[in-house]
């Protein structure tokens, strides 16, 4: 292996440190406690994994978390009605519904039911267009982690080449945003990109955001290139024993390590970061609502 692993753990509690210490000052200068309210619909396992997660991540740094936990038959008019609720609470910086929602919930519509000062996923259409013009928004988190970890890795971004692997709403668009914002040269890539091998080759920085688990070999890999790895598949794992698993990335680590510069490693990379950015968004929304 010759890659530099990009080690996002470590990088995610330098981050909260610092959020911390924003957090503190806050406290102690003006009185106020940023807020963060987590809602969560029904009981998928993963979702309640993170929710928990992010519930102890945002009280470790200082702030209040309230948590939010609705039956799946919760109707929309129900849920619609605690945003409001939310959205009128000045203790409440932050709003993250967490997703998916049950399919009877139009996401949509309840997404775009968030202030979007307090949209702390930065996935009201508000937020979505100012970020596609370049105006001050609410960044969404996964994507923030990522080019946090390119711009400490790499400097300056400008005039690379960034394919980034997946069109998803949350991930693969507003990276894209994000590295044309640092002047990469960016292409989108996707499931029915032809020769998508090719394409990926081509890339100085390569993000993968698929969801599917170790779908880039490390043949696609330019030698030399960033990659980050947003995938998070888990997968059987036989040889650790019966019925066991384990986490693994888009990408086939070993021989992509082989090639690249830098990697994500799944886990330990791009999934720290994004609950680091979802409390840095959350004390930016506090500070925005403090003037
Ligand atoms: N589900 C998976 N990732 C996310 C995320 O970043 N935000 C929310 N709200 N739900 C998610």
């Amino acid at each position: 292996m010759s890659a530099t692993i990009i080690d996002g753990k470590a990088f995610a509690a330098k981050v909260r440190e610092q959020v911390a210490g924003h957090v503190q000052r806050l406290k102690d200068e003006n009185g106020l406690t940023p807020g963060l309210a987590v809602v969560l619909v029904g009981e998928d396992p993963a979702s309640q994994v993170y929710v928990k997660s992010k519930g102890k991540q945002t009280t470790e740094v200082g702030m209040n978390s309230f948590e939010h936990k609705l039956p799946a038959d919760t109707s929309e008019a129900d849920l619609l009605a605690l945003i409001d609720q939310l959205n009128k609470d000045a203790s409440v910086h932050g709003i993250l519904v967490q997703l998916p929602l049950p399919g009877h919930l139009n996401s949509d519509l309840v997404i775009n039911s968030i202030d979007p000062a307090k949209d702390v996923d930065g996935f009201h259409i508000s937020n979505v267009g100012l970020l596609g013009t370049g105006q001050k928004s609410m960044v969404p988190c996964t994507p923030l982690g990522c080019l946090m970890m390119l711009r400490d890795h790499l400097g300056s971004l400008s005039g690379l080449n960034a394919v980034v692997v997946g069109r998803s709403n949350i991930v693969g668009k507003p990276m894209a945003q994000l590295l044309l914002g640092d002047s990469c040269t960016v292409t989108i890539a996707h499931s029915r990109t032809k020769d998508l091998g090719a394409v990926c080759r081509q890339a100085d920085i390569l993000v993968a955001a698929v969801g599917r688990p170790e779908m880039i070999p490390g043949d696609w890999v330019k030698p030399g290139a960033t990659v980050i790895d947003v995938g998070i598949n888990r997968i059987d794992a036989p040889e650790k024993g019966e019925g066991k698993t384990r986490l693994v990335g888009d990408v086939h680590f070993d021989s992509a390590a082989a090639v690249a510069g830098a990697i994500t490693p799944v886990p330990g990379g791009v999934g720290p970061m994004t609950i680091a950015c979802l409390l840095a968004n959350t004390l930016t929304a506090a500070c925005r609502a403090n003037g």
